[in-house]
Parts: structure tokens; sequence; C-alpha cells
């Protein structure tokens, strides 16, 4: 063996460690016995400090035994070792993966979330990080004890409270403290609620075309979806009732679709909420992003029609602030947010809570509000920059889909398009234009009856809208 003195590693670790590996390798049998530490430290050229040390750290872990006047041997470990085996491999294979999770590894999804139109990507550049910075700094120079050592699996409670008004004030949804949890995010969200709501083979309605991170949590869940088709009133309640009436769980975006952008009509919302009372089933509705209206007024949330507490609302503070600060909340019935709370106690204990008591003061002191007015506007003129582009330069090729929210538009296919182009293709192409755009057939889980992109222009200056989609449809053309 050769000490390594210029390793960081400390000499007796290196000896212990060349020990430990002879032993592992069968180099070192059991009941062979060892030669005094005199005499090792002599070969090495070290301390017998460090050769005692050494050894005193392998009596500790079980592989020496000190045997009355047998001197020192190695222990019989419990399992064979054999002297030739190759070291275990270090990499996980596909195929040790549950098979859940290799079905939602197989899902193909193509995405860029540097390209300047990934979707649902916040422009954070004009974020008040020194009001954030400070709040961060304050929230902690004065936070009690109880922040940094036993948060409520439901969140920090001033931060519940904050998000109860916000969300009276934004979404004019009337809701109390207790009925509000703070989540990791929505996607964390919607996982734990998958968790916790699925049982494996139980059938949940997805929308189609729809959310496919949510078709992620499901199918890890072990969910059997059922795809509900989506047309200009939203969800199609009728053929949903058809395909699966005893589904436990919807999950469903009615303020604004995704990807297609259309609310939900209010007989449809009706519909739903009566079909999920008939059969004691859940409805998760995740109203992302409707903060970013780009009208006045726009339709009252389903969780507010929601009188039997059938509905668990999602939202979240990334993407109005931050990407990652994923944080964001859950509206539901006080009787399923104690369930969840002990749920949760279980699995990930509760939200990371270093940011959560100066979200609350950012929403308390009114910043948030403030930032989204200023936002508002500026959302709405690069969505505008982005459907004229569209209508000077792919008239004939994109009809685009009207939206009232959010930070993404989808151009549909026309037919003479749909004719001499798939959606994947046109989506391969816009990336060797340096200009990424989602596919509309990837948010389907079954055989696309449409073929579109997912245009998103949260991060597209205005400016930049005609050039960037004039390189692409230049490469759609061609
Ligand atoms: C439909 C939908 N729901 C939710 C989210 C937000 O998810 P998260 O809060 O996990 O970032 C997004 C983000 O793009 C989205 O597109």
């Amino acid at each position: 063996m050769h000490l390594d003195r210029a390793a960081d590693m400390p000499l007796y670790q290196q000896v212990a460690a060349h020990l430990r590996d002879r032993i592992l390798d069968g180099g070192l049998p059991a009941g062979s016995r060892l030669i005094g530490s005199r005499e090792i430290a002599r070969e090495l050229g070290c301390s017998r400090v460090i050769v005692l040390a050494a050894l005193e750290l392998l009596y500790a872990e079980g592989y020496l035994l000190s045997v009355p006047r047998g001197g020192v041997r190695v222990a019989a470990l419990g399992r064979k070792v054999a002297p030739d085996a190759p070291p275990p491999r270090a990499d996980i294979e596909p195929s040790r993966l549950s098979h859940r999770w290799r079905s939602v590894l197989a899902i193909d999804y193509a995405f860029d979330l540097a390209s300047p139109f990934s979707t649902g990507t916040p422009d954070i550049a004009d974020f008040p990080f020194d009001t954030w910075a400070r709040l961060l700094r304050q929230a902690w120079r004065h936070a009690p004890r109880s922040a940094c050592t036993d948060m409520s699996p439901l969140g920090w409670r001033p931060l519940r409270e904050a998000t109860a008004e916000f969300l009276g004030t934004v979404r004019g949804l009337l809701c109390r403290p207790e009925e509000v949890v703070i989540t990791p995010a929505s996607a964390g969200a919607l996982d734990l609620c998958c968790r916790m709501l699925i049982d494996p083979g139980d059938e949940v309605w997805v929308e189609e075309p729809g959310f496919i991170e949510a078709r992620w949590a499901l199918q890890a869940a072990g969910a059997r979806l059922v795809p509900v088709p989506v047309d200009s009133k939203g969800l199609v309640v009728a053929e949903g009732v058809r395909r699966a009436p005893r589904a436990k769980l919807a999950v469903v975006t009615p303020s604004h679709q995704f990807p297609l952008g259309v609310a939900m009509s209010l007989d449809r919302r009706l519909e739903l909420l009566d079909w999920a009372q008939a059969q004691g089933a859940w409805i998760i509705e995740d109203d992302y992003n409707s903060e970013f209206r780009h009208r006045d007024s726009m339709a009252a949330s389903l969780k507010s029609l929601d009188r039997a507490g059938h509905v668990i609302y999602l939202g979240t503070f990334s993407k109005v602030m931050l990407p990652s600060l994923r944080i964001g909340y859950l509206v539901a019935s006080t009787a399923f947010v104690e369930a969840f709370g002990r749920g949760r106690a279980r699995i990930d204990v509760h939200t990371a809570g270093t940011a959560q008591p100066a979200l609350a003061e950012f929403l308390r002191e009114g910043h948030l509000l403030r930032y989204l007015r200023r936002m508002r506007p500026v959302y709405a003129a690069r969505k505008q920059a982005v459907l004229d582009a569209l209508q000077a330069l792919l008239p004939e090729e994109l009809e685009v889909a009207p939206s009232g929210a959010g930070l993404h538009l989808t151009g549909l296919f026309t037919p003479r398009l749909a004719a001499r182009l798939t959606d994947r293709e046109a989506s391969a192409r816009s990336r060797r234009a340096g200009n990424f755009i989602q596919p509309l057939s990837q948010c389907y889980v079954g055989v696309p009856d449409r073929q579109g992109l997912v245009i998103g222009f949260g991060r597209l200056p205005t400016e930049e809208a005609r050039p960037r989609l004039a390189a692409v449809a230049a490469l759609l053309r061609g």
C-alpha cells in the first residue's frame, strides 16, 4: 500500500480504506490475523498512532475483532466475498426503475426552457429583487424560532392568511386561511394530491389536449388516464361521463385551458360539478397563470361555485414571481386540508420554510399586486405582437386559438399546413432555427385530432416577435 501524503483524505482513513477494500474483496479472509500495528506502521513508513486510529475505525465498523490472546482478526461478514468479483455498478439501469416510472420517462416530451418561445416562462427582468432581498433579510432577522423548527405541514400561518387575501383580491376567490395549504408549487401540489387520492387503476379524466405534467403525476400514481376532449366551451363533460362515469378524479384548467386557452362555459362548469357531486369524485382545478389576464374581467374560478367541497384549487407563486421559488398553494375544504396535512407529515413534512415568512410580507405589503399590475400590460403587448406577426407571416397556415390570459398562444394548423407537415416536424424545424416551439400533439394522451404549435411569449420582447417568427415561418414553408 502506498500512502499519499498530498491527498485530502487523512492518512488513518487511507489505511482504513485499504484494509476495508482487502477485506471486502476477499484478499483478507474472515479469521485471518493482522500483523501487529508497529509492523504495519514500519512497512508503511508512518506513525503507529495512524495505524491504531485506522484499526479503531475498522473495529467500530465491524470489520475487525479483537480475540483474547489471538490478536486482531478479520471478522466474518454476513455475505460471501468473491476475490475477483467486479465492483458493483453505481449507475442505475432504467430496467431497475418501477414500471410506473419507466412509463412516465417513456413519454415523449420536447422542450427547451432557454427558447424565447418557452411556455409558462415569465420575464423576471423587472422583478423587484431589492424588495425581495430586504424582506428575506428582515423576515429572518425577526423570525420566531417556530419558523426554523416546527413549521406546520400546512404552511406558515401568516402566509396562508396572506394567500387567502391575495386570492380574494386577484381571483375573487373567497376562502379562509384554514382552507389554504402552502405547497411545493403547483406541480408538487398535484403530485401530493395524486399520491393521496389515487389507487392504482383508478380512472381519472384529463383534458385532451392537456397539461403533460399532470399526466406524469397521475401516471406515476398508477392512475388510468381517460382523455376527455376539449371544444370551444371547454371540457366536453358529457363525453367524460360516457367514457368513464365512475372516474375518481378530473384534472382541469377551466379559466384558461392548457394548451388551447379556451375558458370553460358556465353550463359546462355546473355540469362538471354536478357529476362530481353525484359520483363523490374529486376535481383538481389548476388555475395556472390566471393572474396574467389580458382583459379586466375573467370568469370566476370553479372553486367559487363549489358548494359541496369537491374542488381542490391549485395555484402557484412560482410563475408570477420567480420560477425557482417553487412555492404554490391549494385551496380545499377544511376536511380535505386536515387529511392532507396528516398525509404530508408522512411524506415530505412541509414545503421548504426559508422563503415562506418573506413571501407572507411580500404579499401583505402589496408588492405582488403592484408587480402584477405592472406586468399585465407588458404581457398583453407581447401577446399582441405574436398575434400580429403570425397574422402577417402565416395567415394561411395557422389559426390562433383565442386566449384571454397566460403566457402562451396556440396556433392550430390549417388543413393546408397539416397536409404538408406534422407539428413534430414543424417543432424540429423551429429548433433548427434556434427558436424552439413545442408541438401541440405532445399534449395528447391518445391520437391527436389537431396539429399545432404552443407558442410562449413571456420572455419575448415585442420587437423580437416578428423577426424570430419570420425565421420559423421560412422553415415551415421550406
Ligand atoms: C397548466 C399548468 N399548470 C401549472 C403550471 C405551473 O406549475 P409550477 O407551479 O409547478 O411551476 C404550469 C406551468 O407552466 C402550467 O402550464
